[in-house]
């Protein structure tokens, strides 16, 4: 299969790139690198020896989208990827969210469309579930626009776009993921995630603590109604997560279908920075902090779905997610910026 990644060059995009080129798809990455570096994609290439071929573009623009697809197409297949993800930040900026996380969408489905592609595969967060008492979230728990925040209400509104332009083109495969907790990095060491200024997420934040650029790790509340009053999330290896794009790109059928991907086990706050301590073989320093505005006790998924009709389930445990990310930290202590 000839598929375009948009947002090929960030974190799930490098992972997923790696992933497809080892299964023998092709690929072209579209990225703006608003986030991220052109070394991913070289580095892409030196993990898989095939090429990478990066068109540095806003996928939100028509005509770029159009351009990549005169001079690299045709596709087979769109994966989608090319989003601000900043929680946080959503919430200072909602319309430069809501616009850029939507045109992108427009721009790829439409140009995708015209040009005859299958497959449309769309990036989207275990955060459009809306009432927690349905924890595990299936893919048939409650679902709202009315979410806590512009990035998580930008994602919901995609997946009722992308439910609409797969009834008006009932021969196209629609697909969604929604994501849970991507951690972790390839073995290789190359690629990992390299969030731009202090990391808003738990796992780097305590990879920059572990490579000693950040103080010490800062724990948000550790009275949550949970077993170590500490949230809970599901932390999913960021290649089960590519692995998991593969397999719902081989496997898709004309439609609109949704699926989780996790692993379905709650980790802890202190949970994953144990794991990363045993990772690191010494204990890290941290602090309990008051909660985070906006966070909720525990969020993760049934994964059943996935491996019912994907054949696909994550296999990487935590310890594996702490070891390769402290493999591309301590390699990369600036991450990309580190060559
Ligand atoms: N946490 C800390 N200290 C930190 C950062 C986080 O204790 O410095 C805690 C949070 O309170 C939470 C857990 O660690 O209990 C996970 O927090 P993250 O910020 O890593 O991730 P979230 O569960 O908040 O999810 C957010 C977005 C998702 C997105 C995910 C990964 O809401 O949409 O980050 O990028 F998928």
């Amino acid at each position: 299969m000839r598929v375009l990644l948009a947002g090929g060059a960030g974190y799930v995009g490098a992972h997923t790139a790696v992933a497809l080129l080892d299964a023998g798809h092709e690929i072209v990455l579209l990225d703006d690198l608003s986030n991220t570096s052109a070394l991913a994609a070289e580095r892409v290439s030196q993990i898989t020896g095939r090429p990478a071929p990066l068109v540095v573009g806003d996928a939100s623009d028509e005509s770029v989208v159009a351009a990549t697809f005169d001079e690299f197409g045709p596709f087979d297949a769109i994966v989608h990827l090319a989003a601000f993800k900043a929680v946080g930040e959503s919430m200072e900026k909602p319309l430069d969210y809501y616009s850029n996380n939507l045109d992108t969408t427009f721009a790829l489905a439409r140009v995708g469309l015209e040009r005859g592609i299958r497959s449309f595969l769309f990036s989207s967060t275990g955060t459009v579930y809306s009432d927690p008492s349905d924890l595990p979230f299936t893919e048939e728990s409650t679902t709202s626009v009315d979410l806590s925040n512009p990035y998580s209400k930008s994602k919901r509104m995609n997946e009722v776009v992308l439910a609409d332009m797969a009834r008006v083109n009932p021969e196209l495969d629609v697909t969604v993921l929604r994501y849970f907790n991507p951690v972790g990095a390839h073995e290789s060491g190359l690629i990992g995630e390299d969030p731009s200024g202090i990391p808003n997420n738990l796992m780097p934040y305590i990879q920059r603590v572990a490579v000693g650029s950040l103080e010490r790790i800062g724990i948000f509340g550790d009275d949550y109604d949970t077993p170590d009053g500490t949230g809970l999330r599901d932390y999913i290896h960021v290649v089960d997560l590519a692995l998991g794009h593969v397999a719902a790109l081989e496997r898709a059928q004309p439609g609109f279908v949704v699926y989780n991907l996790g692993t379905g086990r709650p980790v802890s706050v202190r949970e994953l920075i144990a794991a990363f301590e045993r990772a690191v073989g010494r204990e890290l320093p941290k602090v309990v902090l008051p909660r985070r505005a906006g966070d909720v006790d525990a969020t993760y998924c049934d994964p059943s779905k996935a491996a019912r009709e994907l054949d696909w389930v994550a296999t990487r445990t935590i310890d594996d997610a702490a070891r390769d990310a402290w493999n591309w930290q301590s390699r990369n202590p600036q991450g990309f910026a580190s060559a």
